[in-house]
């Protein structure tokens, strides 16, 4: 039987990432602090694996974009009637 382990806590980047998941041999890692208001960090952490390289940050485009795409859930999410 094969119980997966994963550990969390103060991974905030891509390398602290690796870092972590190859020092303690855990099955897979989890992050809390560092995706609020970072919610691409999880797909830089992917391509970190992938090919080593961290990747540029969003650009302001990016940023406004998921912004309001959060503030749209989170305005139906709370079902207000309050929308601009
Ligand atoms: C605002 C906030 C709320 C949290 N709420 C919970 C919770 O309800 N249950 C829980 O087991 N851990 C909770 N945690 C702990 C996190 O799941 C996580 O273990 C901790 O933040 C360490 O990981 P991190 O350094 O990636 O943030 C919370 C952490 C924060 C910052």
């Amino acid at each position: 039987m094969h119980i997966p382990i994963f550990g969390n806590g103060d991974i905030d980047s891509p390398q602290k990432a690796i870092e972590y998941k190859n020092r303690y041999g855990v099955d897979g890692i989890m992050i809390g602090r560092a995706a609020i208001g970072n919610p691409w960090i999880f797909n830089e952490i992917k391509k970190y694996i992938r090919n080593g390289e961290v990747p540029d940050g969003p650009d302001i485009a990016e940023r406004v974009r998921v912004t309001k795409k959060h503030l749209d859930f989170s305005v139906r999410w709370k079902e207000t009637d309050l929308y601009f």
